[in-house]
């Protein structure tokens, strides 16, 4: 999506930062119109190294291509973030003597707003009147949210979290095709402990999973995310009650086990997008493992994990979509498919997204490359981006998948 973020003189002006991060890391091409006093609060190369696209903030600049009507007409979604007092009366008022004024005014995109000021400026009638005014022609207004302000005083006036108003400002203008759905979802990698201070574990970072749970939340599905180990409090930032997403945390494949079979009866979908560790070891040591006591070299004795994934699609209720990953470090991308495929036929999925995996590739990386195929083998998608990106492409399958018999 084409998406303008418009940034007022506020101090919560930082927090714009974080918003443009969020669009572009969840694959939206940003253009950021500044006003003057924006930039006051935070710098035009933060804003273009962060937006990848040149800052915008003067009428008079690219009058040629008709910037003051073009960047609107263009937008898919235009975000004002901070809104200010002032910013918000102009808005209400339709004023048009800056940048951000004409290029709201030209567009018929969705209009967000997140307001920050000070509560009693929040409170004052006009601003009042000026935000019912906007809500009556169907403008958003995220926030502001509650607590500590600027100066020493707290109250109603901060600007809400960026991980929060994206998500809400995304699903403004998302596609609801997957509302009305359960889906569990699991991402993470296990772990097998070891001892009371060590375990097997691999290296799967959570983000597609996570990427996943918030995109479908994103288009209407209401969500169980399981997650295993996620270590970087990062990727499930901005994860909000409410937000259509419940979080259950595990760390052991048992306990990803039961978790997963508890929810799977009542899930529509269920993708299963975690690192499940294969083996455990058979006896896990009460106390810490000493080297006087295992000497020179120690064995491990590990026994199979049970196949999670296998035993869902074995016990399917009627209707239920399941979609597996499959984790491989196949360099050829035929001989990729062969393992996928037969993957795929091996778990009994209705979708498999086949992702290479190695030192620098698939865990851990904020992108992903993907191949999509199908119980039967064939290739039904290709993915290669930013994670949040690659999670809309697997969602996209789903209504189809849903509505063929
Ligand atoms: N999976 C599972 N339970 C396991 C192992 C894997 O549910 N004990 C699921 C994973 O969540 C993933 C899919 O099965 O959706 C494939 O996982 P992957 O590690 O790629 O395959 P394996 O089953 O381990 O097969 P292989 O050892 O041949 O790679």
């Amino acid at each position: 999506m084409r998406i303008v973020v418009g940034i007022t003189g506020g101090i919560a002006a930082y927090k714009a930062v974080g918003v443009v991060r969020g669009l572009v890391l969840a694959g939206h091409d940003v253009h950021v119109v500044a006003t003057e006093a924006a930039l006051k609060f935070v710098g035009r190369p933060t804003l273009e190294a962060m937006s990848r696209n040149l800052v915008h903030t003067d009428l008079y600049d690219g009058v040629a291509e008709v910037r003051h009507v073009a960047l609107g007409q263009s937008a898919d979604l235009i975000i004002v973030a901070p809104a200010t007092a002032n910013t918000i009366a102009k808005i209400a008022a339709g004023t048009a003597d800056d940048l951000l004024g004409t290029t709201i005014l030209a567009s018929t995109a969705p209009l967000v707003l997140a307001p920050a000021m000070h509560t009693e400026m929040w409170s004052n009638a006009a601003t009042v009147a000026n935000i019912a005014t906007l809500r009556e022609r169907g403008v958003h207004i995220l926030g502001p949210a509650s607590g500590q302000l600027t100066g020493a005083d707290s109250g109603l006036g901060r600007m809400v979290e960026p991980d929060e108003l994206v998500a809400a400002a995304l699903a403004i203008v998302g596609p609801r095709d997957l509302a009305g759905l359960r889906f569990l979802v699991t991402a993470g990698g296990t772990r097998e402990p070891l001892d009371p201070v060590r375990f097997i574990g691999n290296r799967s970072s959570g983000k597609q999973g996570v990427a996943i749970a918030r995109a479908a939340a994103a288009r209407g599905a209401e969500v169980l995310l399981v997650v295993a180990n996620i270590e970087d409090a990062d990727i499930l930032n901005g994860i909000a009650a409410g937000g259509g997403i419940e979080v259950q945390e595990v760390s052991t494949t048992a306990e990803l086990r039961d978790a997963v079979h508890a929810a799977s009866p009542a899930a529509d979908v269920v993708v299963m997008t975690a690192a499940v560790a294969d083996y455990r070891p058979e006896t896990v040591a009460e106390v810490k493992i000493k080297k006087e006591v295992a000497g020179d070299t120690l064995d491990l004795h590990l026994v199979r994990n049970p196949d999670i994934l296998k035993e869902l699609t074995g016990a399917r209720p009627a209707g239920q979509t399941i979609i597996g990953f499959a984790a491989e470090t196949e360099p050829d991308r035929d001989a990729l498919l062969e393992l996928g495929r037969a993957k795929a036929a091996r778990k009994g999925v209705d979708l498999l997204v086949i992702n290479r995996v190695g030192w620098s590739e698939g865990f851990g990386t904020e992108r992903n490359a993907i191949i999509v195929v199908s119980g039967a083998g064939d290739i039904v998608a290709e993915a290669e981006g930013l994670k949040d990106a690659v999670a809309h492409c697997i969602l996209d399958l789903v209504p189809d998948l849903r509505s063929s018999p």
